[in-house]
């Protein structure tokens, strides 16, 4: 691993930080961390959580109506003199014909607004209340979202259960850092599910 990581200015997030907590893929993130140079890097609205996830903030700017839900914030891959290079970017969520829907920015795409679905996952919009965190469990890798990962996973692999905590950030919070934060990997990434956990604790 790098040896030139820097340690992020924002560990120290709420773990009921309003936004998209996710921590993508527990194997993806030890395998990365495992090559001589993987870097993981995080900005504009993303930050590790001190459970081991990504936060991906709300976007102030978006009006969207539930169930759609919008998340700024990339978090980048690194490794293998940069033939690894993973980026999830401006997470949304939505629903489309009954499943849920995580999509991200398509990273490979010349139109910038571009998006694809980098997983699905069952979700009963009746069982949620808006306004209170929710999380899913079983969430599986899209074929779309295959290409992101060079094709090494089949569509359906699992991938980190995510937790919604709906709300704005703090007013008291500093400003989302656009600049981009070398983050330790083994910083993150481990328990992806462990705010459920301790919720459920
Ligand atoms: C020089 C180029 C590369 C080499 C030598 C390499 C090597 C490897 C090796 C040895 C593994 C198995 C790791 C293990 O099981 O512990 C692996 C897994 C993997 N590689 Fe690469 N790789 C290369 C490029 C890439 C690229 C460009 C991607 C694109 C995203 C990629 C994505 C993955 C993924 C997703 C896994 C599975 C990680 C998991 O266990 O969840 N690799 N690679």
């Amino acid at each position: 691993m790098s040896k030139h990581l820097q340690q992020p200015r924002s560990l120290d997030v709420p773990q009921r930080a309003p936004g998209l907590h996710w921590g993508i893929k527990d194997s993806f993130l030890d395998y990365v961390a495992s090559t001589r140079d993987g870097q993981c890097t995080v900005g504009g609205g993303a930050s590790p959580s001190p459970s081991g996830v990504f936060l991906f903030e709300p976007d102030r700017l978006a009006r969207s109506a539930w169930p759609e839900r919008r998340f700024t914030g990339e978090v980048r891959f690194e490794a293998h003199g940069g033939m690894l290079f993973v980026r999830v970017v401006d997470p949304w969520i939505s629903v489309e014909d009954g499943q849920g829907v995580l999509s991200v920015l398509d990273p490979d795409s010349p139109d910038a607004q571009a998006r694809l679905t980098l997983a699905t996952f069952a979700l009963d919009v009746a069982l949620i209340d808006p306004e209170q965190p929710w999380a899913v469990s079983d969430v599986r890798l899209a074929a779309a979202g295959t290409s992101i990962f060079d094709d090494v996973y089949p569509e359906r692999e699992p991938f980190a259960p995510l937790l919604v905590v709906p709300g704005h950030s703090h007013p008291g919070r500093p400003a989302v850092e656009r600049d981009q934060n070398a983050i330790a990997l083994d910083s993150v990434g481990r328990g992806a599910n462990a705010e459920q956990e301790e919720e459920e604790a």
